[in-house]
């Protein structure tokens, strides 16, 4: 047992420093041939998973597959089980591109987290364009997320039910569904998704989270009052979206204990760090060092159950699109090559 256990270390190291280039020769060379070690094969030694998002268009690109096929052990789906993708005319479900990309995990040897069933964004215009009344939203919130969820019954290995209902302040975000159902959309949300999958991990997820603040001050004080109601509760994602010209969320570590000692399962569930761009060595030193900051948070807090970033490579990441001279967040660059941020999250996983 322990002669084994020594082998498996010695056997690992010498992978992780083939990988990182720090060992040569005949031996390293036949380790690399062997296996390297992945982010997932690290992160699981810890207990722990390694994620990656991804979307549809973007599996036409076999070079970028294999990675993803490769490297993770977690897979979310960046669009395609969100609303607007899933029910696309009021009770007409379509679920084939998340279906696609729950195909290619199962695949890969991959669990998968659902993200999202309520969101006030991209909703699709049947719903957003009516004037409902609490009944009839009450009524079609429901069926969505029972349809959805009894559809992926028995796949998925969590489901991000609510996304982004608090607003930077800690008050309630006013989407249609708080203006029309009150706060009790929340445990609404939660309790139908649990009737249809009784096993399946519930979780609220939202940004600007990470640090101890007003935000996700509201988030730990829903938390407790839905877990004292018994309201089916599981973890809490903080998306990570960060931003170099900003802080980075020193309080990360204590938030993350803090939920933990709710109870709860938390993850860190959107990972990027993206910067004002052109992407210098010290940027990307600097983004290197925030990826392990976030890494070796989340391993210090026991119910941190893993890590996802939001796609893997600059390539196809969102943040250019949605962050006007803003890029380069992800650990690999847009030719697929690993960036220091990759090195870095090895280190901090080992
Ligand atoms: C993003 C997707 O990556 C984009 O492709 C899409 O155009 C917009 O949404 N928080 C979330 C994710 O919870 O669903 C968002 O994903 C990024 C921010």
């Amino acid at each position: 047992m322990l002669v084994r256990t020594r082998l498996r270390l010695a056997g690992a190291l010498a992978s992780a420093l083939v990988a990182t280039g720090i060992a040569s020769g005949p031996a390293a060379q036949a380790g690399q041939q062997h296996h390297r070690a992945t982010l997932a094969d690290l992160a699981q030694r810890h207990g722990r998973y390694f994620g990656s998002a991804t979307d549809n268009p973007e599996l036409t690109d076999t070079a970028y597959t294999k990675l993803l096929g490769h490297e993770f052990d977690m897979i979310t789906p960046g669009n395609g089980m969100k609303w607007y993708a899933t029910e696309p005319q009021q009770g007409v479900f379509d679920f084939t591109k998340g279906d696609e990309i729950v195909g290619l995990a199962r695949a890969n040897h991959q669990k998968v987290r659902g993200h999202t069933l309520v969101w006030h964004s991209q909703l699709p215009g049947w719903l957003t364009a009516k004037e409902w009344t609490a009944d009839e939203l009450r009524a079609v919130l429901k069926n969505h997320i029972q349809t959805e969820v009894r559809h992926y019954r028995g796949k998925l290995y969590a489901w991000d039910v609510v996304n982004e209902a608090f607003n930077e302040d800690g008050t309630y975000r006013e989407n249609i569904f708080y203006k029309t159902l009150g706060p009790g959309y929340i445990a609404d949300s939660l309790r139908w998704a649990r009737q249809a999958d009784p096993k399946v991990k519930l979780y609220l997820n939202d940004y600007n989270i990470e640090w101890i603040g007003p935000k996700s001050d509201a988030y730990y004080t829903l938390a407790k009052e839905l877990k004292a109601q018994g309201v089916p509760l599981d973890g809490v994602g903080f998306q990570a979206h960060l931003a170099l010209q900003y802080d980075y969320p020193a309080s990360l570590e204590d938030n993350l204990r803090r939920f933990s000692k709710l109870g709860l399962d938390t993850a860190l569930t959107e990972v990027d760090v993206r910067m004002i761009l052109p992407a210098t060595e010290e940027l990307l030193a600097k983004q290197a060092d925030w990826y392990a900051d976030m890494t070796k948070a989340c391993l210090a807090v026991r119910r941190c159950v893993g890590i996802t970033v939001w796609d893997y490579t600059d390539k196809y990441s969102w943040i250019p699109a949605f962050f006007p001279g803003q890029g380069a967040a992800l650990p690999w660059d847009e030719q697929l090559r690993p960036k220091p941020a990759y090195f870095a999250l090895r280190n901090a996983l080992k």
